[in-house]
């Protein structure tokens, strides 16, 4: 067997080892291991991983486990990258409120510099774990990196920082919010600060809303106990959706630095205005209650609509419509921009008008941008909207996995896709009110778009539009091709 420090990178910058905390659990299995196999694959993985967890495993069982999760998901497996990661992978038995497990890390990480610590394990155990961690001598120059839920309201959210913040500096901490891995959620400011056919018109002097919505057309399935106590809010919304937003609505960075990218986010999060449960809309699908560990009487939302405002000279007046479900008709996630209507267009005649253009930003599934621009309709002085859609996939070529892009990135010290301290309470802020004041749950049948109360949320503005799906082929329809479908 290989000792950690032969296979330590050389490299004197790098992470010198990886603890993964938890590596027993479920996100593993489902996600670490495979994008830790990719990271390999790509030559990026380059220090020990080293696991940590209370069952009974010794080194073997930890090497058979990752090679059946990754045989499970990876469609190119390959003998030889897998051995080269079997090498890296070493097991730590322990309790996480133990001393001993602590020594017992520490010697298997003498002579590691700049340790990575990854806390995948339940929130509860944060605290205890850095601060075993901070007393063992084991926080000098590590980094450590958590998974959400990060905090379940604004106090706990608040407590859990100061927990961490307790033994470590703010870049010391890398907290995941996998959608930032995501590419096309990466590409908002691209598309946005990079085309100067889009920035000079990204404001309220030419867009009427901004509708954001994700949509899943699966249950809640095993993971019933958990999210009966979460719902759609706090799983999806004041996390994923309202980076999303803030990406789709903040100032362009002043530089290339984290921190340059995070104050213009948090100063978008600064300008939203507590969320007015009057202007949100909560269902909750049939069935729902039946599921394994969901209480009988939950109110629990799994499916949540909003309307938000950012108080600034770029969005004033512009309404944010975020809506995310469950049990929906569809898997899609996506960004729409809604532009104003063209004035009355005199050689239409009279009571035509034209479309708003749009803009869509798909992120899920098969990302890809679409363009909504009016043409002459084949019949007629009508006009009619078409679309000019593109799939990145085509264009660019498959990009990183989330997982693998923030593991890759957390490694090497990198903090741009991974959410800061006072950011993450500004969203924590925004959504209290309806945390408080959650009000009626409506139901609706799976497989629809959600309670039809949605609709009166969006009164006065544009109609909530059916998200724009994928060609059914699976391929998208080809790139920068205009189609006279409805998105
Ligand atoms: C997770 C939520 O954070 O994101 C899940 O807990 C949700 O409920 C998932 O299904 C969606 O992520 P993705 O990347 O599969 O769209």
């Amino acid at each position: 067997m290989l000792r950690l420090q032969e296979v330590t990178s050389k490299d004197s910058e790098a992470t010198g080892a990886l603890v993964i905390f938890g590596i027993s659990g479920d996100l593993a299995r489902k996600m670490t291991f495979h994008a830790l196999y990719r990271l390999e694959r790509r030559g990026r993985l380059t220090c020990p991983v080293v696991g940590v967890a209370m069952d009974d495993w010794t080194d073997e069982h930890l090497r058979a486990q990752a090679r059946a999760a990754i045989e499970g998901l990876e469609p190119r497996f390959s003998k030889r990258v897998f051995t080269r990661l079997a090498q890296r992978l070493r097991y730590v038995r322990g309790n996480f409120e133990d001393q001993r497990t602590y020594g017992a890390l520490k010697q298997a990480l003498s002579g590691v510099q700049r340790p990575l610590f990854y806390l995948e394990i339940p929130p509860s155990l944060f605290g205890t774990v850095v601060k075993q961690l901070a007393a063992a001598g084991l926080t000098d120059g590590a980094r450590v990196m958590v998974e959400k839920p990060f905090g379940y309201d604004i106090q706990s959210a608040r407590k859990l920082n100061g927990q961490l913040r307790e033994v470590l500096d703010e870049d010391q901490i890398l907290r995941i919010d996998h959608f930032l891995g995501k590419e096309p959620v990466m590409d908002l400011q691209f598309l946005r600060f990079a085309n100067d056919i889009l920035e000079p018109v990204w404001n309220r002097e030419h867009i009427s809303a901004v509708q954001i919505s994700m949509a899943e057309d699966f249950g809640v399935e095993d993971r019933g106990s958990f999210y009966d106590a979460v719902g759609a809010l706090r799983d999806v919304v004041q996390n994923h959706l309202l980076q999303v937003m803030a990406l789709a609505a903040m100032e362009p960075p002043a530089g290339a630095d984290a921190d340059d990218l995070r104050n213009k986010k948090t100063d978008v999060f600064r300008a939203v205005p507590e969320l007015e449960p009057e202007h949100s809309v909560r269902g909750q699908y049939e069935g729902y209650r039946k599921v394994a560990g969901v209480g009988r009487r939950s109110t629990t939302e799994t499916y949540v609509a909003l309307r938000l405002a950012v108080d600034n000279w770029r969005w004033a007046g512009v309404p944010f419509f975020i809506r995310a479900g469950k049990a929906m008709a569809e898997r899609v996630t996506e960004v729409r921009v809604v532009f104003r209507h063209p004035p009355h267009l005199a050689f239409l005649g009279r009571s035509a008008r034209a479309e708003a253009n749009q803009v869509i930003l798909r992120i899920d599934p098969q990302p890809g941008l679409c363009l909504v621009l009016n043409s002459k309709g084949s019949e007629g002085r009508s006009s009619q909207p078409v679309h000019l859609d593109l799939s990145f996939a085509a264009e660019l070529g498959r990009p990183a996995e989330p997982y693998e892009r923030l593991i890759d990135d957390a490694l090497r010290g990198d903090h741009r896709l991974f959410t800061r301290e006072d950011t993450v309470e500004e969203t924590w802020r925004i959504v209290q009110p309806l945390l408080d004041s959650p009000g009626p749950v409506l139901p609706y049948r799976q497989g629809t778009w959600g309670p039809s109360e949605a609709a009166g949320l969006v009164r006065g503005h544009p109609a909530w539009h059916e998200p724009w799906l994928p060609s059914p082929a699976g391929g998208q329809s080809t790139s920068r091709r205009a189609t006279r479908r409805k998105p």
